[in-house]
């Protein structure tokens, strides 16, 4: 998979910038053609000379050579790379990529780079920990730059912690999973419903839930890396999508969702709902805004939503993968069975608000995917991108069963 790709690998200053060689040397076995670019102080942590010959090209690391004035063109290397990958990443060069300080090679061509960014930070755990390392590298998250964690173990410091630079064969690892899935689903066609639903009950005012709509859209996102030709039904969030290849249908309420859910699924492979949907809505909601008036306590009726899964559920083919979503506080593995049988799901990812980090509006969720067919996949607390794409991998792997 690796076999052809232009690599850009950039090394920053720190101890395992002495991996980076070996990362170098693997990548050149897998059969890419590697270009370093090397911040100043990566120089003090490992020689050019080493890089070169492992490379079999000149290293870059400042904007010309000086005795001949040939200038090193950032635009051009950003252009030619199928990925770049910054192993060890310092808090330094990260905070550098976040905001945009183009004071060296490096991050020039980070920021003239189209291709994937790879980003695999190494330092001190207290660094790794500190909110602006953090921050940081959230920003370079919804960049959508894709970073490798850290291991933990020992590190320079003699510490014990998070801040390992993760070993180059799982760096390897990673690109060659990437640049496989690149195409594993194109030519399948996806709904994914995403975020709450606001159900009016008078022109300034509606009933909704705290839904985000990040793991729907990180699962959108996802889908369409992978290949497939991606719909995502939108509730009102805030957040946005970070794919090109992903129609967005924004909607405000459960009955626009089924029915712009409705009007796709038909031609849909896969259907992913993860939006919150509003039980209930207004009978009748008031066309002007509802006045107070004396001590009178107003008495909203409620009607039933539409149930989104269910309807789908129901006219779903054989062919037809439809993957829920739930959210329980209570009872979590047999309410998560029943929605499987009652919404004829294939499979329902259930995360429950007892564990911390799981839920609304946080970046980290903890999913355990349950199947119709009887099996149940645990899964740890990440990154909603990481569990993404976990239930991408099932999906992925479901369709070829
Ligand atoms: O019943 P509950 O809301 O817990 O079910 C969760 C699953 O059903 C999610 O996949 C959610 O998107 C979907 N759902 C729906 N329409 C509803 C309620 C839930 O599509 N009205």
């Amino acid at each position: 998979m690796i076999k052809g790709k232009h690599i850009i690998l950039g090394i920053t200053g720190g101890i395992a910038a002495y991996k980076s060689a070996m990362l170098a040397r693997l990548l050149i076995k897998a059969g890419a053609e590697v270009q370093i670019v090397m911040t100043p102080s990566a120089r003090e942590f490992i020689t050019p000379v080493t890089l070169s010959a492992l490379t079999g090209k000149p290293v870059v690391s400042e904007f010309f050579t000086a005795n001949t004035g040939e200038w090193h063109s950032h635009v051009d290397l950003g252009l030619w790379a199928d990925a770049m990958i910054i192993a060890p990443a310092t808090a330094c060069t990260i905070g550098k990529m976040a905001h945009g300080v183009a004071d060296n090679m490096l991050v020039t061509t980070y920021l003239s780079a189209k291709a994937p960014v790879f980003v695999a930070p190494a330092m001190d755990l207290d660094m790794m920990a500190h909110p602006s390392t953090q921050a940081n590298l959230d920003l370079l998250r919804s960049y959508g730059n894709h970073i490798i964690e850290p291991a933990s173990g020992e590190l320079a410091s003699h510490l014990v912690g998070k801040g390992r630079m993760e070993e180059p064969e799982n760096i390897l690892r990673v690109l060659e999973s990437f640049f496989s899935r690149g195409s594993e689903l194109s030519g399948k066609k996806a709904l994914v419903t995403a975020g709450p639903t606001y159900e009016k009950i008078d022109p300034v005012r509606f009933i909704g839930n705290y839904s985000s709509g990040k793991m729907g859209y990180a699962i959108a996102e996802e889908l369409a890396s992978r290949g497939a030709e991606v719909t995502l039904v939108s509730g009102p969030v805030s957040v946005s999508c970070k794919h090109s290849g992903v129609r967005v249908v924004k909607v405000e309420s459960a009955r626009e969702m089924l029915a712009a859910s409705e009007s796709v699924f038909d031609s849909a492979d896969i259907a992913v709902l993860t939006a919150a949907v509003a039980d209930y809505a207004p009978a009748s909601p008031a066309t002007t805004k509802m006045k107070r008036e004396g001590n009178a306590v107003p008495t909203i009726e409620l009607v039933k939503n539409p149930d989104i899964a269910a309807a789908l559920g129901e006219r779903k083919r054989p062919d037809q993968l439809v993957v829920g979503f739930a959210l329980e506080t209570d009872n979590e593995e047999s309410n998560a069975l029943d929605k499987i049988k009652r919404k004829r799901l294939d499979a329902i990812c259930l995360n429950s608000l007892r564990d911390s980090g799981a839920g609304f509006a946080v970046d980290t969720n903890k999913v355990t995917i349950f199947t119709a067919s009887g099996a149940k996949i645990p899964g740890e607390l990440k990154s909603k991108r990481e569990v993404a794409a976990d239930v991408v991998d099932f999906i992925s792997k479901s369709l070829r069963k």
